[in-house]
């Protein structure tokens, strides 16, 4: 037997105008790209702010549940190739969110688990992040008609029912709009892209960087991430992190043993 989940009004994505719901799709949208600029948030913003736009990813689900209950229905019987297509990249979208809250939620200060592979899990993190958000430009891409519709309705709203307004023919959508509007969404997930490549490789760089100093120092711990400190010789003493963060530090590795604000990771003393 089918069952059926009655959802409250507001949620229903009919009740809603378009305006409103590409508001919040905008609002998705800008605040998915703001979690790939850590060093801008900090740790404990970028939680928060990961957290809100997980949640806000729910509602804009939830707002579509009957679309997606039909669609599930009829997903191997009677439906269009478009409605399969857009089914497919919600899916590896829905997939990619919940691989980066539980990935997160690992790696976070709130549970500051006692991970032996910190930096794997980070790594999963920060590739799902990526994969998303190409995803996202992708489902962008698929639904630009409806967004480039929607932000004319925006800008210059139709005049209301009574009131006589001059006729002007609605401009089409075309090409121009499109490659505007893919070039802006392209360019600004590719940014955020690549500002985290560049910690992926860091990620990479501490890790290696860990290994060799384990290798040099036999007596230094190989899972320690403070052990470096100015008492140590300066053969002994390695880079871990090159990213040189001053007082509070860009992760939760930070740490300031020598107390002069920046991280000791980043420095031999
Ligand atoms: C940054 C994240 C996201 C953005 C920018 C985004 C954007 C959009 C846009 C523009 C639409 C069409 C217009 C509308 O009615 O709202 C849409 C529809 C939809 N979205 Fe998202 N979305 C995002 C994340 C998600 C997630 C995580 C899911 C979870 C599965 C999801 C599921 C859906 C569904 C089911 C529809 C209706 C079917 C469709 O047309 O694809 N979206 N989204
Ligand atoms: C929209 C969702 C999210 C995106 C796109 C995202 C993306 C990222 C990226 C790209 C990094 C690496 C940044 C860098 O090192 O410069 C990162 C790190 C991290 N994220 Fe997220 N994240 C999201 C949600 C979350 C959530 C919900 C949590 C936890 C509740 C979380 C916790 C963390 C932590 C603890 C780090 C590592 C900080 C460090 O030790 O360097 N993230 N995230």
């Amino acid at each position: 037997m089918r069952k059926i989940i009655f959802l409250p009004e507001s949620f229903n994505v009919k009740t809603h105008k378009p305006q409103t719901h590409w508001m919040i799709d905008a609002a998705l949208f800008a605040g998915f790209l703001v979690s790939f600029w850590l060093d801008l948030t900090g740790v404990s913003l970028h939680q928060w702010l990961g957290v809100a736009v997980a949640a806000l990813a729910g509602y804009h689900l939830l707002a579509h549940w009957n679309w997606v209950e039909a669609v599930t229905a009829r997903l191997f019987g009677q439906t269009s190739g478009q409605a399969r297509r857009y089914y497919l990249v919600d899916a590896g979208v829905l997939a990619g969110f919940l691989t980066i809250l539980a990935t997160g939620l690992v790696i976070s200060t709130w549970l500051a688990l006692p991970l032996g592979n910190y930096a794997a899990w980070l790594n999963v993190h920060i590739v799902a992040s990526i994969v998303t958000v190409g995803l996202v430009v992708l489902k962008i891409g698929m639904h630009w008609r409806w967004i480039a519709a929607t932000a004319r309705r925006i800008v210059s709203p139709p005049a209301p029912a009574g009131k006589t307004a001059p006729v002007r023919p609605a401009p089409a959508a075309g090409r121009r709009e499109f490659l505007k509007l893919m070039g802006i969404v392209g360019l600004a997930a590719a940014l955020a892209a690549s500002n985290t490549l560049d910690s992926f490789t860091n990620v990479q760089g501490e890790e290696s960087v860990t290994e060799e100093s384990s290798a040099t120092s036999s007596s230094q711990s190989s899972s320690s991430k403070t052990a470096v400190s100015g008492s140590q010789s300066s053969t002994a003493c390695v880079i871990r992190c090159n990213r040189g963060c001053a007082f509070p530090g860009h992760c939760r590795k930070y740490v300031d043993s020598d107390g002069n604000n920046r991280c000791d990771l980043g420095e031999c003393a």
